[in-house]
């Protein structure tokens, strides 16, 4: 898969696309999580208003899809805005609120060239209009892709999604379809609004904190994590790469013991 991106013509810098080929095939994350934070203070920093941050960083949400689709990741899962960011000054939640039209007016094109596939969770109901119809649109116009999944969690909450598969759950009990003792966690799965994706192998955080945010917390359980100070609008090709590298060099071993060791 990398020795395909050296051959290929890109304006990335080639030291980068020969770092990228040098990664191990086998053990490239299948999934990325990233919360994507630190766009206020980037903005901040440079005197400027808090959504000239968030307008940077959606720039950097097209570089990071590109070089994950280069790099050969199944699933790219963005966390781009939660339950709780609606406590937020109006004027920037009608910003955020334009970013995935913006972002997907201007990228569509590109998205079905590289035969990326757009997909959402979160409670798109209480989604305004012309947000919902904007990814609407794009999962609808990807949905015969097959490369990379670009995921947005948008009005996402984990405890909410938790809540709901519960309902769900609780539902079949009612129906007869199902025993409480019967409940197991494929069945808690079935009925998170991740089921058709494998659960994150990396998740990343940018901006220095170290905390959840009520992202994933099911999926999560055995994800590797990386934290990077790295403000999300800095966050680039080699910063990702570094990601990927780090992740490759740890040892997954889902609570078990491994080689030596399991004798
Ligand atoms: C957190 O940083 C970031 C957000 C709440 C918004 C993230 C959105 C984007 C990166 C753009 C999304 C793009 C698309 C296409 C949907 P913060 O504002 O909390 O930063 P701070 O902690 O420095 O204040």
């Amino acid at each position: 898969m990398f020795k395909k991106l050296l051959g290929k013509k890109s304006n990335k810098s080639e030291a980068i696309l020969q770092r990228s080929a040098e990664l191990v095939d086998e053990k490239v994350p299948s999934h990325i999580a990233i919360i994507m934070d630190g766009n206020g203070r980037w903005a901040k920093k440079r005197a400027m208003p808090r959504i000239a941050g968030h307008h940077e960083g959606m720039k950097t949400v097209r570089k990071i899809t590109r070089y994950a689709c280069d790099l050969g990741i199944d699933v790219l899962t963005l966390y781009a805005f939660s339950t709780e960011n609606w406590k937020r000054p109006k004027s920037e939640v009608e910003f955020l609120m334009g970013l995935p039209e913006q972002f997907l007016n201007s990228f569509l094109p590109e998205l079905m060239e590289r035969n990326i596939r757009v997909q959402m969770i979160g409670e798109e109901q209480n989604l305004p209009k012309h947000t919902r119809n904007a990814l609407i649109k794009a999962i609808d116009t990807t949905k015969n892709n097959t490369g990379l999944i670009l995921n947005f969690a948008m009005n996402y909450g984990s405890r909410a999604e938790m809540v709901m598969a519960m309902q769900e759950i609780m539902r079949e009990v009612e129906k007869g379809h199902l025993t409480i003792d019967e409940i197991n966690e494929t069945h808690v799965d079935r009925y998170l609004m991740t089921s058709h994706l494998p659960e994150p192998d990396l998740l990343i955080r940018t901006s220095g904190e170290v905390r959840l945010s009520n992202f994933m917390l099911w999926q999560l359980a055995y994800t590797e994590f990386l934290f990077t100070d790295t403000l999300w609008p800095d966050f680039d090709e080699q910063c990702l790469l570094e990601a990927v590298q780090e992740y490759q060099k740890r040892n997954r071993r889902y609570g078990g013991l491994e080689g030596e060791d399991e004798k």
